[in-house]
């Protein structure tokens, strides 16, 4: 089976280009599932109920988050009924939402989906470390086929997390730095892996944000407001190809031009 997985969606343009490709992706591609990463889609931190439910109707069947959460009003209440957008699991006690997804996909199959925020230079409430191995076991009791987003800055967070899931998950799939690396590959034990996906929205920019605004923050130290960029807008992510048992098979990127 086919699983088609877009990494975090970053403003209008990346909204947009989600509901003008994703249909057409998943025909491409011949993707049971499709998951999409929608913590940037709010001008590029957060998401809002109304950017969530236009996500799933464009054709992504589960939405992931990250540190962005609960940025926008209405998202809290939104999550704590939701059952195809996720937070991070290790969101801490009081956190509304959940950080697992079961959805069946096209093929009858049913996956699991579940949503980790890396602790090394995020203010993470609680290690992921702490919580992973109960929440795959959750996982794999519900499911044959397991992904993981692990949204996190450090590439050493990512490999380490997905080295020692290697062989109890399908995916390690890594987002939140919005720059697609090039380490997509099976590990030993059967887990496909990689440290970033990349980012659904405009690369004329820096990480998502117009390159002039990024610059003067950094250049000055003074506040300044951020805007999401406009050029160059692409679709990346990765596709996954694996038994209906969860074992990898393959793991390509995906870089699409909107
Ligand atoms: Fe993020």
């Amino acid at each position: 089976m086919k699983i088609l997985f877009l990494a975090d969606v970053f403003g209008v343009p990346g909204r947009r280009a989600v509901e003008e490709h994703l249909p057409g992706l998943r025909e491409r591609y011949d993707a049971d599932l499709a998951i999409v990463n929608g913590e940037n889609a709010a001008d590029g931190a957060g998401i809002t109920p109304k950017l969530a439910d236009k996500l799933l109707a464009a054709g992504a069947d589960v939405v992931t988050l990250g540190n962005h959460t609960y940025r926008r009003g209405g998202i809290a209440a939104y999550l704590a009924a939701s059952e195809r957008v996720i937070r991070p699991a290790n969101s801490g006690a009081e956190a509304p939402g959940r950080g697992m997804a079961v959805v069946e996909a096209r093929n009858g199959v049913e996956v699991a989906v579940l949503n980790l925020l890396g602790q090394l230079f995020l203010p993470t409430p609680v290690s992921p470390w702490e919580m992973v191995d109960a929440l795959v076991e959750e996982a794999r009791a519900a499911a044959p086929v397991v992904i993981l987003d692990f949204h996190a800055e450090a590439t050493s967070e990512k490999v380490a997390l997905a080295t020692w899931l290697d062989g109890r998950v399908t995916a390690v799939i890594g987002t939140h730095t919005h720059i697609q690396t090039n380490d997509a590959r099976i590990l030993p034990g059967g887990t496909a892996a990689i440290s970033d996906a990349g980012m659904t929205g405009p690369h004329d920019s820096v990480i998502g944000v117009r390159s002039d605004l990024a610059i003067a923050r950094m250049r000055t130290r003074l506040p300044v407001r951020f805007e999401p960029a406009e050029g160059d807008v692409r679709l990346e992510g990765v596709l996954l190809t694996c038994t209906d048992g969860g074992r990898a098979e393959a793991i390509e990127l995906v870089r699409v031009p909107a």
